[in-house]
């Protein structure tokens, strides 16, 4: 055992530190399909005190530290370092209540998404962050990969919805911005530094959330389109027609709903074949209300030849099924193996250009290859995943990035609408931000991290290239 981390050992205790070979294997890898890495050590802090000790004793001994959550991202920036010391926040996960009157929760950053949503549920209220992973992500890492998901389109992004944060910053200070108020124009607002920030400028070890009414009624459409034009115009009509009451718009392409419908088994709603497949959800606070304004959207759309079929749910069970090919890829490994994923960023109104550019680029590429085309295009977030079958575990991950961030590029795109940047899109970061910002980005990161311990080499940072 190193030096160092007996140290830590003696002063945090075995529940907190913990070394070689008895690191459980899931703190070895993130989602982002990399190849697993041992770090030096894995501590688990059980409060702020702890991770301010911990980072204090890196800080001092200049040893990195890779921050983590529930590991659900798939841009690696979770993914440890084999010098360095994986920092779990998974212990602080208290939530420290709810009030009702702000409209707030209070919670550790190692609170599992999933549970704080029934937490607000349960108090009458409503979390608006939702994403696929919510059964094990953490809002620590929500954070500070300022993720996205299915309803940003209604309550934006994770950094939408923070109103104060505590963070323990790379040499252990302790920077307390714990804010519950909705308006609070007092000097520079800091917080928006580290959500995002995957890490690099400091760690989230709190947070106080901003809660929503709940809307109790619901209205889930399930609607195939003729083609990619078709569908922009669909989302138009959808945010004129149902206004705040739009809180999801997903499309997915033939090549993902025909083959994740198919090899999952799950099969589709329409008894035909369409250009794209689109799932609308509308939340209100009238049942009647919210379900009429849907169906007469959907009468309208369909008399304007905007959709070809659809359906409606018309029970909890029936909207599950709607989304239940959406909600598939956690199955990639199995029906598709090692996939590349991407999470870029379209202008909606080149939507259509990009995923015929990109398919048909990585079928010039890897004439085998499945490219599945998908997403939040209500948010202008286009999914990709690539899987070449005869590649099996090697995929040629560098030529197909390289193929689709280029066209991103042209297009006037970014190479992570959500996901982040973290180890695997390291490479392209120059692809949408300027070397102005870039430098900005280093020069922040240099002031509250002089030493780089925290995330080396991941997202903005300086051996990121570029
Ligand atoms: C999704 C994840 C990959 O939307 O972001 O399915
Ligand atoms: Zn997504």
């Amino acid at each position: 055992m190193s030096d160092f981390i007996t140290s830590l050992t003696d002063r945090f205790g075995p529940e907190a530190i913990t070394t070689g070979e008895a690191i459980p294997p899931r703190y070895r890898q993130d989602w982002a399909g990399l190849a697993p890495v041992l770090p030096l050590g894995l501590a688990r802090p059980r409060d702020t005190a702890e991770v301010s000790g911990i980072l204090a004793a890196c800080h001092a001994a200049g040893v990195p530290v890779v921050p983590q959550g529930g590991l659900t991202g798939i841009s690696g920036a979770a993914h440890p370092e084999a010098a360095g010391l994986v920092l779990s926040l998974e212990r602080l996960n208290v939530i420290e209540g709810i009030d009702a009157d702000s409209g707030t929760l209070t919670a550790g950053a190692g609170v599992i998404l999933e549970t704080a949503q029934e937490a607000a549920r349960d108090a009458g209220l409503m979390l608006g962050i939702d994403i696929g992973a919510r059964g094990s992500c953490q809002l620590g890492g929500v954070l500070a990969t300022n993720a996205g998901g299915n309803t940003v389109i209604r309550y934006g992004m994770a950094r939408d919805h923070v109103l104060g944060l505590e963070v323990v910053l790379a040499d252990g200070t302790v920077i307390d911005g714990m804010n519950t108020m909705l308006k609070n124009n007092a000097g520079l607002d800091l917080k928006q530094l580290f959500i995002g920030s995957e890490g690099l400028l400091g760690v989230i070890t709190r947070c106080v959330l901003r809660l929503h009414p709940l809307p109790p009624a619901r209205a889930t459409a399930f609607l195939g389109c003729a083609d990619t034009a078709a569908t922009i115009a669909l989302l138009r009509a959808a945010r004129a027609a149902l206004g705040p009451m739009l809180s999801s718009f997903e499309v997915m392409w033939p090549s993902f709903f025909h083959y994740m419908s198919k090899a999952t088994g799950l099969g589709s709603p329409l008894a035909g074949e369409h250009g794209t497949y689109v799932i609308i959800e509308a939340t209100g606070f009238d049942a009647t209300f919210t379900r009429e304004t849907l169906e007469t959207f959907f009468e309208k759309a369909f008399e304007d030849e905007l959709v070809e079929d659809g359906v409606l749910a018309s029970s909890v069970k029936e909207e599950r099924a709607l989304w239940a090919v959406r909600e598939s890829p956690a199955e990639y490994e199995t029906v598709l193996g090692p996939v590349i994923p991407f999470d870029v960023g379209i202008p909606i109104p080149r939507m259509e250009e990009a995923v015929t550019a990109i398919e048909a680029g990585i079928a010039e590429l890897f004439p085998t290859a499945r490219a599945l085309s998908y997403g939040h295009i209500g948010d202008s977030n286009l999914h990709v995943v690539v899987n070449v079958p005869e590649a099996g575990r090697d995929q040629p991950h560098g030529p197909v990035k390289a193929k689709i961030y280029e066209i991103v590029r042209a297009l006037g795109g970014t190479v992570s609408a959500e996901h982040g940047i973290g180890m695997i899109k390291r490479d392209y970061l120059p692809y949408c931000r300027s070397p102005q910002e870039i430098a900005m980005m280093r020069q922040i990161k240099a002031l509250l991290d002089p030493k780089g311990i925290l995330n080396p080499g991941k997202s903005f940072d300086e051996e990121a290239g570029a």
